[in-house]
């Protein structure tokens, strides 16, 4: 891990000189400046991880610090934590008010300044990886909608599909972590598609054998496609396996009940319910009810009985009638 950067802004000699010594004790690069002017020239040269700046210093303030740090787009997200021997109320209001991360009071002890710190800097880690993983997301929806423009009929499939799906595993009581891995497969259940030709998919009236054998073949395609991505090796069972049916009558390999991964018998409900109430070239779309009574008659035999019996529940409360609505 490359070593964490502090800007330490304080315009005590002797206190800047031991905060210094103490956080390089813990392996932290630090930076310093004795006002908030320095502290700004300082920052064009460097951007810190964390600021650690006082209240009371000559020339530019620990608010005007703050309020110069918060107004660039660059450095909006930097941890800032105040320091202060102010015990006075309103500067600890003032200080929470501008948003600061922390309000630490002087003197303090090095174990609870370098508690606050780690704390700081964990919690800003994980604010950054959340965004991360948000701008994934967004970039695979991109690249799944693209294939399916190939398909006209089957715009928003992905995102229906997703929500749907969602709305069964919450049923489920699954954690945030499972949900999300699961909504990664929904993104990317057909991304196999992308190597079956545009005469297939766009085909009116029924496939010919042949061209049944070819279309059976995108789960495959799919994970030849994401397999060596580390990030999306967890959709692979979802890839691979939402063909599959409960009673072994599915393709591409004939799994059976349990056999079948538990994320794939989720979305295989989400993709036949979306696929039967969206209008495709070689018939006319049911209505939602229409569907959830086909999918409730394949139960135990297309469907695994428990998921089935989620969907219900997600039925009943109106989460299904919602998200058809929703995404057009
Ligand atoms: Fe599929
Ligand atoms: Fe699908």
């Amino acid at each position: 891990m490359t070593e964490e950067v502090i800007l330490l802004v304080e315009d005590s000699d002797v206190l800047r000189q031991g905060l210094k010594s103490l956080l390089e004790q813990e392996d932290y690069k630090v930076i310093t400046g004795g006002n908030g002017v320095e502290a700004l020239e300082k920052m064009e040269e460097t951007t810190p991880d964390l600021i650690l700046a006082d209240i009371l210093m000559p020339e530019m303030d620990g608010y005007e610090l703050f309020e110069a740090v918060r107004g660039r787009s660059e450095w909006i997200s930097i941890p800032f934590i105040f320091l202060t021997a102010r015990r006075e109320r309103r500067h600890i209001l003032a200080g929470k008010r501008l948003g600061a991360d922390d309000y630490l009071l002087k003197p303090i002890s090095p174990e609870d300044l370098l508690t606050a710190i780690r704390s700081r800097l964990g919690r800003s880690q994980q604010l950054l990886l959340a965004q991360l993983q948000e701008s994934y997301e967004a970039s695979l929806i991109m690249l799944a909608n693209a294939i399916e423009v190939r398909d006209p009929y089957t715009r928003g499939h992905v995102e229906r599909v997703m929500n749907y799906a969602q709305t069964i595993a919450e049923y489920l009581g699954w954690s945030t972590n499972d949900i999300y891995t699961l909504r990664f497969g929904s993104i990317l259940h057909d991304i196999g598609k992308i190597h079956i030709s545009e005469q297939i998919l766009r085909k009116e009236g029924t496939l010919t054998d042949e061209e049944w054998i070819e279309m059976k073949k995108h789960p495959e395609m799919g994970v030849e496609l994401v397999q060596g991505i580390h990030y999306l090796d967890s959709s692979i069972p979802v890839i691979l396996s939402h063909h599959e049916r409960w009673n072994g009558s599915g393709y591409p390999h004939g799994l059976k009940g349990e056999k079948i991964p538990i994320m794939a018998r989720i979305v295989a409900i989400a993709d036949s319910f979306d696929a039967m109430t969206t209008e495709r070239p070689y018939r006319k779309e049911l209505t939602p009810e229409q569907a959830f009574n086909e999918v409730v008659s394949g139960s135990g035999t297309q469907y695994d009985p428990l998921m089935v019996d989620a969907f219900t529940h997600a039925w009943e409360t109106d989460k299904i009638t919602e998200i058809f609505l929703a995404f057009p």
